[in-house]
């Protein structure tokens, strides 16, 4: 593998989720693999579970680490092509970005979209360049339209929890992304990249998915082919065994605040409509505004274990990698 940027860059999204359970259950049985190799993780946002279940998971291989905060530690960047370098930027990406190959196997980036412009922000510009320009093989670590590591971990706790935690009535799992409330406007990349693993993951037969959202939230519609989409959520989360709980902004009306229903909130009165669903967030979660505490500390919750599985996710994608170096 050369690039983790989407479910597009995994042959087989089954063999790929046994293979970070595989991990789970014996993480340091490739410790050579990564040996003598470097990792360099660059953050243009902050983090917490990306940055260190990555940085874990090259340890678990072997691998060495480094960790650059480049929005914060790095020169101000210049993206544009053709422009004389005579404002407040001080290095082209051009060079940054192979610099960084210079030093590192396999690189790792996160640059959240700007919000502001909504073509450019789906162009993907920022994240594609510095793949170009690095020469090296790249992971996404949340880019401005998808989040492959959160998604794939996603997948691996859906799967791992329906074979082993419980038995539902449902012959394969029903899994809905319930949109939350929020008091700004989120990016979409997790829900986007949520679905596009979930179509998948429906088209092979591994479980059923539908989408709630207010009207007005739809998501780009590419991301959501094959899915279930309804406006109300009390509708679409009957008889589901797994909500992923998670707010976007809209985006038709892109980076603005929109005004949405009451009644979005996930809590144990919602719950009783389901089959005693399990409930995912990607993290971080404001409590009481997008999801109820009575849910985050009651045993319903897989926050905890979806986050813990980002290891997994995480080392199984770069474990693919230095296979192929
Ligand atoms: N879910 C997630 O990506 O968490 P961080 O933003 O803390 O890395």
């Amino acid at each position: 593998m050369k690039l983790f940027s989407s479910v597009h860059d995994v042959p087989s999204i089954k063999q790929f989720v046994n293979d970070a359970l595989a991990l789970k259950a014996n993480p340091y049985a490739h410790q050579d693999l990564g040996k003598n190799k470097t990792l360099g993780l660059v953050f243009m946002n902050p983090s917490l579970r990306t940055r260190l279940s990555t940085q874990k998971a090259a340890l678990n291989l072997g691998m060495n680490v480094m960790v650059m905060n480049l929005d914060k530690e790095g020169w101000a960047l210049e993206t544009q092509d053709g422009v004389v370098m005579n404002g407040s930027t001080v290095e082209h990406i051009r060079e940054a970005a192979a610099v960084m190959g210079q030093y590192c196997d396999i690189l790792g980036l996160r640059s959240f979209p700007k919000l502001q412009n909504r073509e450019e922000d789906y162009s993907e510009d920022f994240f594609n360049k510095f793949v170009k320009y690095c020469a090296v093989p790249v992971v996404s670590l949340e880019s401005a339209t998808r989040h492959p590591l959160q998604s794939f971990a996603d997948l691996v706790t859906i799967h791992e929890t329906w074979n082993s935690l419980r038995v539902g009535a449902n012959d394969k799992p029903k899994v809905v992304l319930a949109w939350a409330p929020h008091i700004k406007p989120l990016p979409q990349a997790v829900p986007n990249s949520f679905a596009e693993w979930m179509c998948r993951a429906q088209a092979e037969g591994m479980l059923d998915f539908t989408i709630a959202q207010p009207l007005g939230f739809e998501l780009e519609e590419s991301f959501t082919t094959g899915a279930k989409i309804s406006h109300h959520l009390d509708e679409a989360i009957a008889n589901a065994d797994y909500v992923y709980v998670k707010n976007w902004s809209s985006y038709n009306e892109y980076g603005k605040l929109l005004d949405f229903p009451d009644g979005w909130m996930m809590n144990n009165d919602k719950l009783k409509l389901t089959n005693d669903a399990k409930v995912m967030h990607c993290l971080p979660v404001r409590r009481d505004l997008e999801l109820s505490s009575e849910i985050l500390d009651g045993p319903n919750s897989l926050v905890i274990h979806e986050a813990g599985n980002r290891l997994w996710a995480a080392q199984a994608v770069i474990k693919a990698m230095l296979e192929e170096l």
